[in-house]
């Protein structure tokens, strides 16, 4: 007989979160008359990331925090959107500025990103940020992996000692992730595109982060059993009737009776991002506040 997979809720957690996090929200309120700022901007009109900036949106007011949503025709040049971004950095009421990605064809998203002041970036994405995670010192970790983080400790899932494989390496999740496995005292291993025999590397580990970006990539074959599976993919894929459906970077349905844990898509790994950014627009805020700037 096949052994129970859990199911580790990422929604869930984000709600319980979100509560706490509501709680200090208000506490900040009161020692400072303000409420934190998140900026969010968008640029374009692609319909993945309308959706995902309006759930940012919503959860900032769910949570208390002040959103400036700020949108942008596809056609704005780079000079006029760091000119944004610059008036945003010296905004007091503005804590954390998040620019959605990606950005339209023509805008160059590594200087856009760069141009956030690493103080005011809740998507840990400026080179700032990023290099304070791998010094051991982070300031906020980006949303996704610090997300995957926060869903293994709710499910009291220690990952030290474990052998655990990365699979995708952007600056965004795969990197960070491998950091912060590593930080948790995990053995890492980093696959990606080009990574020979992906399986043998895959099947090896107690625990599997698949950030690959590919609809439906691994299945059952690709893990031992008893394994711990994080899907960070989030695809709509056409579906029986015209209709559409979300699913991940792994074919779940396989791994039922197989892993140990699998996180589902949706409701697994996105809520999480979100209540992240908003825990680390919290941060930012708390930071600036006591450091007077
Ligand atoms: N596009 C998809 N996910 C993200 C994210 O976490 N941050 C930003 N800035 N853009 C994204």
């Amino acid at each position: 007989m096949s052994k129970t997979t859990a199911i580790l809720d990422g929604k869930l957690v984000a709600q319980a979160r979100r509560a706490a996090l509501g709680e200090k929200v208000s506490l900040f309120r009161r020692a400072y008359s303000r409420s934190p700022g998140l900026a969010v901007v968008r640029v374009g009109s692609d319909p993945a990331s309308e959706i995902y900036v309006r759930h940012k949106v919503e959860a900032c007011e769910s949570a208390g925090i002040k959103s400036f949503h700020i949108e942008k025709p596809a056609t704005i040049s780079q000079e006029e959107l760091e000119k944004l971004i610059d008036e945003l950095n010296a905004n007091p009421d503005v804590d954390g500025i998040l620019v959605q990605l990606p950005l339209p064809k023509g805008l160059n998203e590594t200087k856009a990103t760069e141009r956030i002041l690493p103080s005011k970036d809740p998507d840990g994405l400026t080179s700032g940020n990023l290099g304070l995670l791998l010094a051991g010192r982070a300031r906020v970790a980006p949303c996704t992996p610090l997300g995957v983080m926060k869903i293994l400790e709710h499910y009291k899932i220690d990952v030290e000692g474990l052998s655990a494989v990365v699979v995708g390496r952007s600056n965004i999740v795969g990197k960070p992730m491998a950091q912060l496995l590593l930080e948790s005292n995990a053995t890492v291993t980093i696959a990606h595109s080009k990574t020979k025999n992906l399986r043998d590397v895959t099947r090896a580990a107690d625990l599997v982060v698949v950030a690959a970006g590919k609809p439906r990539l691994l299945g059952k074959d690709d893990f031992k059993p008893g394994a711990i599976v994080i899907d960070v993919g989030i695809h709509r894929v056409a579906h029986d009737g015209g209709k559409s459906k979300l699913c991940g970077d792994v074919r779940s349905e396989e791994l039922l009776g197989h892993a140990k844990a699998l996180t589902p898509v949706p409701g697994g790994v996105g809520p999480m991002t979100i209540q992240m950014l908003l825990e680390n627009t919290l941060t930012l805020s708390e930071l600036r506040q006591k450091r007077n700037i």
